[in-house]
């Protein structure tokens, strides 16, 4: 009998998800309608931010993020070497230069000391990832920040997360500006998808503005007055340049159906995490995810750590049993300074963060999603076990 594909990660769409999609496709708006401001309002919700921007996709979120904060060229943006790439392309995107911060080796996350280390005066912009959904340690971070140097979160991990304040992710209290990204694997979905937030009403209409290719259609905001040729109802006025980084209203529906569904996919989220936690909790050669006290990780990924000497396989072969186990398994991430990229134009090398590096070459996603039976669970345990 073939046996189910048991993904590393993957979406849950529900007939109430496909009835809001339904409603836009027979609406009168595909874009740029009604859906998109409700979805907005609901993030800000769920956030308790003032003002959200929603946007094409988490990279596209990142990018205006910088670039409504109008930095000099000649500086320079930190983020966490263990991350997706986005988060230090967005830097590369608005002309800074990219930098790293070594990670904390428990929490895989931008370790504060680390941060401290690298700030200097040429640092604008720092932006920590709340990776796999576990919120960084915020408050030590800004304490280690000048209050002249900016903060964005990535949290395209951590929707529904909480600081140790009991504060959720996105709310702002540390930072200018928080993304997050609604990509198929994330915690929610609108197929591509992603959003700031922020407390700033001048960044937050900049963003806006930004957004739909720097256009304002707003008269009080016009550069040009009083002019017969050049103002009418038909008028807009291009005062950044901008890009076209709209989310449908199509996509927004999806959102708007996948939010309610977000306390209900956390706690299964959380209970196969438990389930994991306990299985694996006696095996010497694997380490299972540490949730720092306090936090709470709405956790979009299950990443445990592996030494691979100790059970005599390489990584590739692991993935490869389990793989033949109908069991998918990822790695989160190659740390993006040893991209060719990053090598290339800006000198990383091996060894310039070790504690990323040595992550690296443990780690390993197992499968993490609320659609996820008790049977394929019990599956993926046993597979590991045997490993
Ligand atoms: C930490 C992090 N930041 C940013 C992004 C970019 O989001 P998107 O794929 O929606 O562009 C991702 C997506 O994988 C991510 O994992």
């Amino acid at each position: 009998m073939k046996l189910k594909w048991i993904h590393y990660g993957s979406q849950y769409v529900d007939e109430e998800d496909i009835n809001e999609v339904l409603g836009v496709l027979r609406s009168d708006f595909l874009s740029s309608g009604p859906k998109i401001k409700e979805f907005e309002e609901r993030i800000l919700e769920h956030t308790g931010a003032q003002y959200c921007a929603a946007v094409a996709n988490g990279t596209a979120a990142l990018h205006l993020a910088v670039k409504a904060l109008d930095i000099d060229k000649r500086k320079t943006g930190i983020t966490s070497p263990i991350t997706f790439i986005a988060s230090a392309n967005t830097f590369i995107y608005n002309s800074l230069k990219p930098d790293f911060a070594d990670i904390d080796e428990k929490t895989y996350c931008m370790d504060p000391v680390e941060l401290g280390k690298r700030i200097n005066n040429n640092t604008a912009v720092i932006i920590p990832v709340h990776f796999a959904g576990q919120p960084c340690d915020m408050e030590a971070i800004r304490k280690v920040s000048p209050k002249n140097v900016y903060i964005i979160e990535d949290a395209a991990h951590a929707i529904g997360s909480k600081y140790e304040n009991g504060k959720p992710v996105g709310c702002c209290c540390y930072s200018d500006m928080t993304i997050f990204s609604f990509h198929p694997v994330k915690t929610i979905t609108t197929g591509e998808g992603g959003a700031i937030t922020t407390n700033d009403k001048a960044l937050y209409e900049k963003l806006v503005m930004l957004r739909n290719h720097g256009l304002t259609k707003d008269q009080d905001k016009f550069k040009v007055q009083g002019s017969t040729f050049n103002v009418g109802p038909w008028y807009y006025e291009m005062q950044e340049l901008g890009y076209n980084y709209r989310i449908t209203d199509i996509q927004a529906a999806l959102g708007l159906g996948q939010l309610r569904k977000l306390e209900r996919f956390i706690k299964r989220r959380r209970e196969i995490i438990s389930f994991y936690n306990e299985a694996f909790k006696d095996l010497e050669w694997l380490t299972t995810p540490y949730e720092r006290p306090g936090v709470f990780g709405a956790l979009h990924l299950y990443v445990i750590k592996i030494d691979f000497d100790r059970i005599g396989k390489t990584r590739t072969q692991v993935m490869t049993e389990l793989k033949e186990k109908a069991i998918g398994t990822q790695v989160h991430y190659i740390p993006v300074h040893l991209q060719p990229y990053y090598r290339e134009h800006f000198g990383f090398k091996e060894g310039d963060y070790p504690k990323a590096e040595q992550y690296y070459r443990q780690c390993l996603s197992i499968p993490l999603y609320p659609k996820m039976t008790d049977e394929d669970i019990n599956r993926v345990i046993n597979a590991i076990k045997n490993l």
